[in-house]
């Protein structure tokens, strides 16, 4: 059988939090950000090992004792200019540890209130897929487009709308191959769609959203408290 490897960038600057710290280094209910991240893919015995991309100049990471996590957290500083960018080089630099037909697991450092039973479900439901897939919402809210001065220049249908979120989940040759060939994608599905392969949606569920904005903090924390009494 496959084994599942995870990889979790976080070489970004969380420019629309706008805060002097990194976001994914924010404290959140007493933790930093990037804690829940891992902790929740950890959680998850199929996954041999999580991979965290820092940026070469990352300061912040040797502040916070990780070591309670144990040897299945490794850490590479080679992320890069886009999130892209890091995972790409991440999956380079592993290219001795994982196979070809080994399923790699990514998951934004700001998605903190991840379940690990939201990935096992991904898990259980793609671990025999040809391509692969992710979690993902169908989009409950009728879409607007905005014009330049902010009133609304059109309404888009949601039907069959779908909000993207990670864990993304494709075999490592694959997703490398993809991202190699591909430019300017914002996720891992983006890369395989280019590639004509249609990567399969996993109902998720809203909790696991993107930290993003200052006003999102309250919400992950709102949630991660809830959980924890
Ligand atoms: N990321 C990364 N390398 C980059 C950019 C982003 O590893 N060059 C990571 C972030 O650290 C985050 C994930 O990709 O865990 C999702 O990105 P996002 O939420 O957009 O974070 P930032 O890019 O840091 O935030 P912003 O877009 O507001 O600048
Ligand atoms: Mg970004």
């Amino acid at each position: 059988m496959s084994k599942f490897f995870a990889i979790v960038p976080a070489a970004g600057s969380g420019s629309r939090m706008g805060s002097q710290m990194p976001k994914q280094y924010l404290s959140l209910a007493g933790k930093p950000m990037l804690w829940y991240a891992l902790s929740a893919l950890l959680a998850v015995p199929a996954i041999e090992t999580v991979t965290v991309v820092l940026a070469p100049d990352d300061t912040c990471w040797q502040d916070f004792d990780w070591s309670g996590f144990g040897p299945r957290l490794q850490v590479l500083r080679v992320g890069g200019a886009t999130r892209a960018a890091s995972v790409t080089q991440a999956l380079e630099a592993l290219k001795d540890s994982i196979g070809d037909e080994e399923w790699v697991l990514v998951h934004d450092a700001a998605r903190a209130c991840l379940l690990p039973e939201q990935v096992e479900a991904l898990i259980a439901t793609l671990k025999d897929d040809p391509v692969g897939g992710l979690l993902a919402v169908p989009v409950a809210d009728t879409l607007k487009r905005a014009d330049s001065v902010g009133r609304v220049a059109d309404t888009i249908s949601r039907e069959a709308m779908w909000q993207a979120q990670t864990p993304q989940m494709f075999r490592y040759g694959l997703l490398l191959r993809a991202l190699t060939a591909t430019g300017g994608v914002t996720d891992e599905a983006g890369a395989v769609e280019a590639l004509g392969m249609p990567p399969r949606l996993v109902a998720g569920d809203i909790t696991n959203f993107k930290v993003t904005y200052p006003q999102d903090i309250a919400l992950a924390e709102m949630l991660l408290r809830a959980r924890s009494v």
